[in-house]
């Protein structure tokens, strides 16, 4: 391996244009080497914009066709941005075809793919990491570390969610296909939250899983109204969905999240209760992380946590991982145990019944 991770992203759309590529323009450990999108303009597009950015003096590869991308000369890793159910397909072939894998969320649409995508990784002794952004905000990782600290005592409930009013995708797009996405919010945004919480609560082992979903508002709930006259919905997920889970532990998550729904606004939440301190904190709050306990409530001062968040700061430590054998704080039993989740979730809403793990 060079000196410099050699990275072909395959899925050129909206999460490379607003999180990934910014992130790549920052780093100097990182080269892009190959771009791929079925739609190969998309490719060419970043290709472009990252040569003559001076990024690279090679222009980056275009391809059509993400076999190739994967067989290419002097590639180390991929970054796979595609649609959902193509997660796993691209990351199996890349692992087995002995490259490092950086995969957007949701990690699979089943539970089986994520264990395949597991089993390559082991089989091969390439790192497999995918996106878990919502751990790096500076509210998360003040958090992980005052609960490291003993200060909130034992976080024994929480509840979390991303609800939106009307917020959905647009007509006919993939994110409301479940043959392309695997769920609506729940497998969009839920899984954002779902991490985020479990991973504050140490990643406790799920037991069981008991949910409901409905879906009322379908096309309609991106809020552009109804659908033009003649045309059929393609909307085949949830609109909203409601959940709760049971730890090994004893602790339990609540979880909520819409793309629509009836709610008086949109929010972004998560609430810890521990033994000795609890946190809240919540998007109509103006974001602001909230600490709890019977001595007063008080809002930190984040500002030692302001290094590179988000997107940014997960890809960063994907690199380090790779080039440095930094430790991963993600491992691929954690997709899994994050799938079978959200898979129980649905499977639950469909039987009517709670779902043991
Ligand atoms: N972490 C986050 O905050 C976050 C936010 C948004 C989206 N995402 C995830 O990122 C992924 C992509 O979402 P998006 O919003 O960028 O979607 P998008 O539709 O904007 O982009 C997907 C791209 O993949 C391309 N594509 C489709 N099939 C392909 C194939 N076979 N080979 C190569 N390219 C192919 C499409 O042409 C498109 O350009 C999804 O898994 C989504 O869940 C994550």
């Amino acid at each position: 391996m060079s000196n410099k991770l050699r990275i072909g992203v395959v899925g050129c759309g909206g999460i490379l244009e607003w999180a990934h590529f910014p992130a790549y323009m920052k780093m100097d450990n990182v080269e892009l080497v190959a771009f791929c999108d079925i739609l190969t303009e998309r490719a060419e597009k970043f290709s472009k914009k990252y040569f003559e950015a001076g990024k690279t003096d090679k222009k980056p590869a275009v391809f059509e066709n993400f076999s190739d991308l994967i067989k290419m000369e002097g590639i180390d890793a991929v970054d796979i941005c595609t649609p959902n159910y193509l997660h796993s397909i691209v990351a199996v072939e890349a692992l087995e075809n002995g490259l490092h894998v950086f995969c957007e969320k949701p990690d699979a649409v089943s539970v089986s793919e994520a264990e395949r995508m597991k089993a390559a990784s082991e089989a091969s002794g390439k790192v497999l990491m995918i996106m878990r952004n919502q751990r790096y905000d500076n509210s998360t990782r003040y958090l992980k570390d005052r609960i490291a600290e003993g200060k909130m005592g034992e976080i024994y409930a929480a509840r979390c969610g991303w609800q939106r009013r009307r917020g959905g995708p647009p007509h006919g797009s993939w994110f409301s296909k479940k043959e392309e996405s695997g769920g609506g919010p729940l497998i969009d945004l839920g899984v954002h939250m779902i991490d985020r919480t479990m991973w504050l609560m140490g990643n406790p082992k799920p037991v069981s899983v008991s949910g409901c979903t409905y879906n009322v508002f379908g096309d309609n709930g991106s809020g552009s109204g109804l659908l033009p006259e003649g045309t059929k919905s393609t909307f085949s997920v949830e609109d909203l969905a409601m959940a709760f889970v049971r730890f090994e532990n004893g602790a339990c998550l609540q979880v909520e999240v819409s793309w629509a729904s009836n709610v008086k606004t949109d929010d972004i939440f998560f609430e810890l209760r521990g033994t000795k301190e609890g946190a809240v904190q919540n998007q109509n709050t103006k974001g602001r992380l909230t600490v709890v306990s019977a001595d007063g409530d008080f809002n930190p001062d984040l500002s030692a946590y302001s290094e590179a968040q988000g997107h940014e700061g997960n890809i960063r430590h994907f690199a380090d991982v790779v080039l440095n054998g930094a430790e991963p704080m993600f491992v691929p039993q954690q997709g899994i145990n994050m799938v079978k989740i959200l898979e129980a979730i649905y499977k639950s809403a469909e039987t009517g019944k709670e779902i043991f793990l």
